[in-house]
């Protein structure tokens, strides 16, 4: 039997589609588990200012299709500083919380670890970001969706772009990761791929559009990562236009329409099992540990690693195969 009376459930940093049907799973998991479930609105800064409500199994009806996060999210700066976590820490105790869900990016996991060590409340962490950057899983949650989202954009695109003969600059988001531009690119086949983790030279860049144009392609699409180091679309569209002028130029940058819609399947069916997942790890005594998905098997990593070895690791071959299919 779990010591666990009491636990709180959160959702912090960037939303992602996915992370309702999460809560969801956390809250009815808990339960399950004779648990009473406190959800805490706005992440760490509702830990600080006591936004706590308490969750029933109907508190989560309807919510598994919802885009966003009806726990609310924010990034807080208070929560960096010693005097933060132990306001928080304060107002979990004064709660009688004695775990912690934590639904999030690497900077959500990062702040759970510290409050963990500092307060010594067990904490697990469940990967939910659109950027697929958190080792020890191969997805997080969001990531599927929002990278549908992108394609449906770039389709939609390549419909105008081949009518008017245009060259489309397309930019989505990832400060540090590529991994939306990278597969969402191989997907709606663009001509080229610019991402953080690997630099593109606007020569080589500029080389492989002409040689496209004179082989008869009327239209290109070129995806951006935001995090490539040429500065964001504009840019590299106005580098591209000042030394090619074959294509009349346009530049649409996705923003923040890729973190929103309704969670695809795969991304509902993620978060079900990594917020059951989470709960039974719980109740079996795990401690600052991430649940993830590897190989179609739940696997347990610790934050910590999860933390350091934070990145997205490009597919070298899928970067090759996409530079040969676009010729
Ligand atoms: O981490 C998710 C993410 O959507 C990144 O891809 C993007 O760079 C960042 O969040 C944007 O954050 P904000 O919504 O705070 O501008």
């Amino acid at each position: 039997m779990s010591s666990i009376k009491k636990i709180g459930v959160f959702t912090s940093g960037g939303d992602a589609p996915g992370m309702n049907a999460c809560i969801r799973a956390v809250v009815r998991t808990g339960i399950f588990h004779g648990m009473e479930v406190v959800g805490i609105h706005q992440g760490y800064q509702g830990m600080i200012e006591k936004k706590f409500i308490n969750m029933d199994a109907r508190s989560v009806r309807n919510i598994i299709q919802l885009g966003g996060t009806v726990l609310k999210t924010a990034r807080c700066a208070e929560f960096r500083t010693p005097e933060g976590r132990a306001k928080a820490y304060n107002n979990l105790k004064e709660e009688g919380i004695d775990a912690l869900v934590a639904i999030g990016g690497d900077g959500t996991f990062t702040g759970a670890e510290l409050l963990s060590r500092e307060f010594d409340i067990p904490v697990i962490g469940v990967p939910g970001t659109i950027d697929n950057d958190l080792y020890g899983s191969d997805f997080t949650l969001g990531y599927d969706t929002a990278t549908n989202t992108v394609l449906e954009a770039i389709d939609k695109i390549r419909d105008t772009a081949a009518s008017h003969d245009r060259l489309f600059f397309v930019e989505v988001m990832g400060r540090d990761s590529g991994c939306i531009a990278l597969h969402s690119g191989v997907a709606g086949g663009a001509e080229a791929i610019l991402l953080p983790e690997k630099e593109t030279a606007i020569d080589d860049l500029i080389m492989k559009l002409e040689e496209g144009a004179l082989s008869n392609k009327s239209s290109s699409i070129v995806i951006i990562a935001e995090g490539d180091k040429n500065g964001g679309a504009y840019n590299v569209a106005k580098r591209v236009k000042e030394k090619f002028n074959f294509y009349d130029i346009k530049v649409t940058i996705l923003g923040h329409l890729q973190r929103g819609g309704t969670p695809s399947s795969f991304d509902r069916v993620l978060a079900c099992r990594l917020g059951y997942a989470a709960v039974k790890a719980l109740v079996a005594g795990e401690n600052r540990k991430m649940v993830g998905l590897r190989g179609n098997e739940i696997q347990l990593t610790n934050i910590e690693e999860a933390i350091n070895n934070h990145s997205y690791k490009l597919e070298d071959d899928l970067v090759e195969m996409a530079a040969i299919l676009s010729i």
